[in-house]
């Protein structure tokens, strides 16, 4: 089992490169689905969760050709011409939920399809009701059998008016993906408005789709018939800019975080590190993060966007760790994302956990310990407070790591700091 090893008292002082958003990566490949034409992105960033959707599409009947543009991102040209097999297996579903997003534009596209469950994780149930009341909404027929959502829309999928319960951003893009292609106008209410959200729109309309609203809480769709060939970029991964900004500001470090329109995508994360103490500074495709080594404690809640990042949570539990006095949070997302809070504590940090509230004394020096990573944005914040510990600390399970961020111990070692993976 592959661990990383993290030295403490070290501070961060460099430049890192943000790489393409994974939560923006992914839907925009499926959405290569939609047009036999073809679809090329830029800017992919190269993650597990990237193959793995790549394996799905190919699962499917799709072709792509993949090749490095640096070391932090790839070129990826997907062809799904030759996709003839609408059905999503539950081998590669349950590698990653994300997978659910096949389901909107396999069905606009082939009129069927069928798709696993794509079950729980570690972070919470995390249904897809909404999903499928979407997709009802512009005409499926929905039936779930031995863990397969079976959809059919035999006479093609209708524009229509669809009200979403809860903001959901995987919800919000399957749905607009399908609506696409329907026949004629949806509109969507009370949808996502995360970033990622607006990418993929822009993706769609660059392939020839009529979509408008994108990061609002009202989308609308004007069906076409068919959608043409196009090319992408992915935007910045505004997580992982928000990871390394954490970093800089648990150990007292600099970090200039290259990547366009990092302010804006950090937004309300941003407003509260500020409130913490950290220092932002744009500069041109840029932007600085100091941290002063003294860390203002908090009082954070998580929410859709534009709100605080749930994403982001974990890391800021690290940072809070290392703040002089009691902070609060509060995780308004996922009932079960604080399990990172036990492996903190391992380390020395006094947190209490109550149902959705976290709150933390912080102040006390963390000591280095082993500790294990229980999901993807858990594991990177275990790496964060493991900076500034004392003595040395061994995170295992780093798979969920490498499924969202690339290179970590190069873009760190960059920064002048040590963490190296060990057997
Ligand atoms: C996306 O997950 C992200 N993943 C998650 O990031 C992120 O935590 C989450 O949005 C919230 O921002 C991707 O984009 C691939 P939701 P998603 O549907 O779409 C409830 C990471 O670390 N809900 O927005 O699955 C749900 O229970 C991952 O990169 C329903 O009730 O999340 C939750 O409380 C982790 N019914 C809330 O909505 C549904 O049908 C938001 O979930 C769908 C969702």
């Amino acid at each position: 089992m592959t661990r990383i090893k993290v030295y403490g008292g070290q501070k961060l002082n460099g430049t890192i490169p943000i790489s393409g958003a994974k939560n923006s990566v992914l839907p925009l490949a499926v959405a290569s689905i939609l047009s036999p034409e073809g679809l090329k992105l830029n800017n992919v960033p190269p993650l597990v969760d990237v193959n793995t959707m790549l394996d799905l599409l190919e699962s499917l009947g799709a072709e792509y050709d993949r090749k490095s543009e640096s070391p932090y991102a790839d070129v990826v040209e997907l062809r799904t011409r030759s996709v003839k097999n609408p059905k999503a297996s539950y081998e590669i579903v349950k590698k990653m939920r994300a997978s659910i997003l096949v389901l909107g534009p396999l069905l606009a596209r082939f009129g069927e399809c069928e798709v696993s469950l794509p079950g729980g994780c570690a972070i919470g149930v995390r249904p897809v009701d909404l999903h499928l009341k979407g997709l009802e909404a512009l005409g499926a027929k929905i039936e779930l059998r031995d863990g397969y959502i079976r959809a059919v829309a035999p006479k093609g999928l209708k524009g229509t008016e669809f009200r979403f319960a809860t903001p959901t951003v995987t919800g919000t893009e399957n749905i607009m993906m399908a609506a696409a292609l329907a026949d004629g106008v949806t509109v969507l209410r009370n949808v996502a408005r995360e970033p990622e959200i607006v990418d993929l729109a822009n993706g769609l309309n660059k392939m020839g789709a009529k979509i408008s609203g994108q990061g609002t809480d009202v989308i609308v769709a004007e069906g076409v018939t068919s959608l043409r060939a196009a090319e992408h970029r992915v935007l910045p991964d505004r997580i992982e800019a928000g990871t390394y900004a954490a970093a800089a500001g648990i150990t007292g470090g600099r970090v200039d975080l290259a990547g366009e329109n990092l302010p804006e995508l950090l937004s309300s994360f941003r407003e509260k590190m500020e409130e913490a103490g950290l220092k932002f500074t744009p500069f041109k495709d840029g932007l600085r993060v100091e941290g002063s080594g003294e860390i203002a404690p908090l009082k954070v809640d998580t929410a859709p966007y534009p709100g605080f990042p749930t994403d982001l949570q974990a890391q800021t539990m690290a940072l809070l760790c290392y703040a002089k006095g009691r902070s609060v949070i509060t995780e308004n997302i996922w009932e079960n994302r604080f399990m990172h809070a036990a492996e903190l504590m391992r380390m020395g940090a006094d947190i209490a956990v109550s149902g959705a509230r976290a709150c933390i004394n912080g102040g006390k020096q963390l000591r280095g310990a082993s500790v294990m990573a229980t999901d993807l944005r858990a594991s990177v914040s275990l790496v964060l407070a493991a900076l500034a510990a004392e003595g040395d600390t061994l995170v295992d399970r780093v798979y969920h790591l490498d499924r969202g961020y690339c290179r970590l111990e190069e873009k760190l070692a960059a920064c002048g700091v040590t963490v190296e993976r060990v057997k």
